[in-house]
């Protein structure tokens, strides 16, 4: 039998993070790439601390937070007004190519979006990229427990009401391959920049170079 359910993570899978480099060049002429490195990077690394301390906060205000650190350690200037002009940019971060071909691809299918983004973040995010009606959405901000704790698929999967092994969990991230495996998804590794896998003592059931085909079971 087939998968049954196809569950994407969003930022870096569905959605370029790092399209966001442009509106920071607008304001910082050549450091657009390093401050957006720099912001993605200590984005996943607070999520983490965060839930290593069981402090959960909102994934907005994480992305704040990691935004103002980041270009403080780039020597970047900023006011509360650039603050919200980056955070707004974030809704309006660019889908990959093959995103909006998923659901008419894959039409007898439910795709979701299983992400630590909030509701709140997400919404515009698929709205401002007339995606709306392509996904149903999860997001880690209804248990307040971020991926890749397992408490978080385990969720995700009572939401979803289907068997592990017929679960498909797509992401671009490493350490949210790793802990949709550990949790036992069958994973899809979205490799887009043909990056080594990590040594982290296990491997995704399949790697991508893209969303084009999907695999089913026996691939
Ligand atoms: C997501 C990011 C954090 O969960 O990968 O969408």
């Amino acid at each position: 039998m087939n998968y049954q359910a196809y569950v994407f993570d969003a930022y870096g899978t569905l959605f370029d993070v790092h399209s966001v480099k442009d509106a920071i060049h607008r304001s910082y002429p050549e450091k657009g790439p390093d401050i957006s490195k720099d912001w993605r990077d200590r984005q996943i690394h607070y999520c983490m601390i965060r839930q290593l301390i069981q402090g959960y906060r909102p994934f907005d205000l994480v992305t704040k937070w990691a935004l103002i650190d980041a270009l403080a350690a780039n020597d970047a200037d900023y006011n509360e007004e650039t603050i919200e002009q980056l955070m707004n940019q974030y809704q309006r971060l660019e889908p990959y190519n093959e995103v909006s071909q998923l659901a008419v691809n894959n039409p007898h299918k439910e795709l979701t979006i299983f992400s630590n983004g909030t509701r709140s973040m997400l919404h515009p995010l698929l709205e401002n990229n007339q995606l709306t009606n392509s996904f149903s959405l999860i997001s880690a901000d209804d248990p307040k427990v971020y991926k890749p704790h397992p408490d978080a698929y385990r969720f995700a999967q009572e939401k979803l009401n289907q068997e592990k092994e017929d679960i498909l969990f797509f992401s671009s991230n490493p350490w949210d391959i790793a802990g949709a495996a550990q949790y036992g998804f069958h994973t899809a590794w979205v490799n887009r920049n043909q990056a080594k896998w990590p040594e982290l003592g296990l491997q995704p059931t399949h790697t991508l170079k893209n969303l084009s085909h999907i695999p089913d079971k026996s691939s």
